[in-house]
């Protein structure tokens, strides 16, 4: 979910309804804000987007308020209602909440006995109640008294009714980032909402209350001292958070690519070879290491899945790849040896940083890829390698995958490097054949109007398969889950040699096949699975590096990629890939942006 609280001189309509524009991306089922003004708390919300709440906002009749909250919901608990959006009111008590309370039945029966009683089906409001229970006019006290209470992620803002142009806040896991600038003071569940107030900003740290009036954010501890968090900074401005003449972020943040990929890798080559001193990541955190385990959800874990087979070939240490969500249940075996890199865009699903103290608990080092800084998961880790993306803001993830891949490669030359599995001139030719993925890239890009025309064949299909071996198999599982997440096609990745295990059955007359032909070392191999399909009426769009000699009647499309190393193949073809499922969306006349049902960051479990 969004979130956006505003107290200062500004007209605090505009101000949140601008926030929650901004901040659609994290969940867009309702949305909802509540003001002072000059009657006591205001409260606006609805189903729908943004831009329904601002219609709805603009139809009323309030008087300017200065000071209020406002939020975007991701449905959890309960179903998409006007009722169930936030705000939520209970008694003196307003406010719009981010994660999950686990035992909110227990609290909501508790409360029964004292005669308060819910009109919705949310946790959120069962916490109003709560907090109006416990409220004897001394915010502080109520706070303390019912986070107590709490079991699950959350983040708050909250206003009372009786203390007017006030906001607090609290959180436990779910993040809130906040600024004071001279207009007034800020916070919002990210940056994004921030950046047009200050590029100054500070993460509100867990078990402490920030007051926020116009005149600036009092941070306390539980014991009402008060506190100076950690100022941070960011280096992009509010453009970069803007569509900059792209119909959809999307399209623009794949046209970004050459920059966050630049942005992500020079800054961390010294004399040709991998250095990460400025990182702080000291070669010393390597000795020792026996294993590697990469945990991440979604399309971070399969960048996780490229970068395993790099890191493996090049150490000779077994590397796994686990779904965060599932790893952290497992009683997984970890220890002092064990490496665990944790990937994030965000750097707040909550999988994966559950995974990543569950690391910590068994002594493993940890050193997570993250594009978000300052948030939860590179705050926790020992160590952080930042993607230099930039903000991504549609939610199918295009430009953090590819510089969460440069990171991962780096990651191997360098310890591959600092253990002496490769020379440094076998260092330094790695480095060079990754810095000229970036001219590959830009001519990925002119492929668009090719992928364009391509896409409008699979307007009308209903199931796709993607097949590959190694590198390419790993990026064929990012190729389906961008294609289902936004086209809404059912597709399915395939290891293209366990296709006559089962697979082949589905595939008749017509049925799209996205083969990835990259790899050498397997392209022979490729190219009979490819005839197998094809033997069987498949539609063949067929990608490849130059490498695969095959006679075109075995495909309908055949994408040359710019030539790369074979290795280093998957960031010119995860730009196809991403095109492919771009240009299908658009064709199919989806929300490319906001797909249903999804949201980009996923703070519950
Ligand atoms: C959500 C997003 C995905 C993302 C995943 C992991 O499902 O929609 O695009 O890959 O979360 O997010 P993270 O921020 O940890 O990379």
């Amino acid at each position: 979910c969004g979130i956006i609280g505003f107290t200062g001189e500004l007209a605090v309509k505009n101000v949140l309804l601008e926030g929650l524009q901004a901040l659609e991306y994290r969940g867009y089922d309702s949305a909802g804000i509540a003001f002072f003004d000059k009657d006591g708390i205001k409260t606006i919300k609805t189903t729908g987007k943004v831009m329904d709440l601002k219609n709805m906002v603009d139809q009323a009749s309030v008087s300017e308020g200065t000071c209020g909250i406002g939020h975007t919901r991701w449905a959890t608990h309960g179903g998409v209602t006007n009722t169930n959006s936030h705000p939520h009111t209970y008694g003196k008590v307003t406010l719009i909440h981010n994660g999950i309370i686990e035992n909110y039945h227990e609290l909501e029966t508790e409360l029964a006995a004292t005669g308060r009683y819910p009109v919705s089906q949310t946790d959120t409001e069962i916490v109003s109640m709560l907090l109006d229970s416990l409220y004897q006019g001394d915010a502080y006290e109520a706070i303390k008294k019912a986070v107590v209470r709490l079991e699950g992620a959350y983040a708050f803002c909250i206003l009372f009714a009786d203390d007017p142009d006030v906001i607090y806040c609290i959180r436990n896991g779910s993040p809130l980032v906040a600024c004071h600038s001279p207009e007034g003071s800020v916070i919002a569940s990210d940056m994004v909402a921030l950046i047009k107030y200050s590029k100054d900003y500070f993460v509100l740290p867990e078990e402490h209350i920030a007051k926020l009036t116009k005149n600036g954010i009092v941070v306390t501890n539980f014991n009402e001292e008060v506190v100076t968090p950690d100022m941070l900074h960011v280096n992009w401005d509010v453009t970069a958070a803007q569509k900059g003449g792209y119909p959809h972020f999307m399209l623009k943040e794949i046209h970004e690519q050459p920059e966050s990929i630049r942005a992500t890798i020079l800054p961390r080559i010294r004399k040709g070879v991998p250095d990460f001193t400025a990182d702080n990541i000291p070669g010393s955190i390597f000795d020792g290491v026996n294993r590697i385990i990469i945990t991440a959800c979604g399309t971070a874990m399969h960048a996780g899945l490229v970068g395993r087979i790099m890191i493996e070939q090049l150490l000779r240490i077994p590397v796994t790849v686990e779904i965060a969500s599932e790893f952290r249940y497992q009683n997984p075996i970890m220890d002092k040896n064990t490496l665990v890199i944790t990937i994030s865009q965000s750097g707040e699903t909550a999988d994966t940083l559950a995974a990543l103290r569950l690391a910590k608990e068994k002594h493993a080092t940890t050193l997570s890829v993250v594009n978000v800084k300052g948030s939860s998961i590179a705050r926790e880790s020992d160590y952080v390698l930042y993607t230099h993306a930039g903000p991504e803001i549609a939610v199918a993830s295009t430009k953090a995958y590819t510089a969460q891949l440069a990171c991962l490669y780096m990651i191997a030359f360098q310890v591959a490097l600092y253990r002496g599995t490769i020379t440094v001139e076998q260092g330094a030719q790695y480095i060079k054949e990754l810095q000229a993925v970036i001219p590959a890239i830009e001519e990925t890009l002119t492929y668009a109007d090719t992928m364009n025309d391509i896409c409008k064949s699979l307007v009308n299909t209903e199931d796709l398969f993607f097949i590959g071996r190694g590198l390419d198999y790993a990026l064929s599982c990012e190729g389906s889950i961008k294609l289902k997440e936004i086209s809404y096609i059912h597709s399915e990745a395939y290891a293209a040699g366990e296709l006559k295990h089962g697979t082949l059955s589905l595939i008749t007359e017509g049925v799209p096949v996205v083969a990835l032909v990259t790899q050498e070392n397997v392209s022979a191999k490729m190219i009979s699975n490819i005839r197998e399909v094809r033997a069987r009426g498949a539609m063949v769009i067929m990608i490849t590096n130059g490498i695969a000699d095959a006679d075109d009647t075995i495909y309908d499309y055949n994408i040359k990629l710019p030539k790369t190393s074979d290795s280093f193949a998957p960031f010119t073809a995860a730009i196809i890939l991403q095109m492919l499922a771009y240009y299908t969306s658009v064709h199919r006349g989806h929300n490319v942006d906001q797909p249903r049902n999804l949201a980009k960051s996923v703070t519950v479990e």
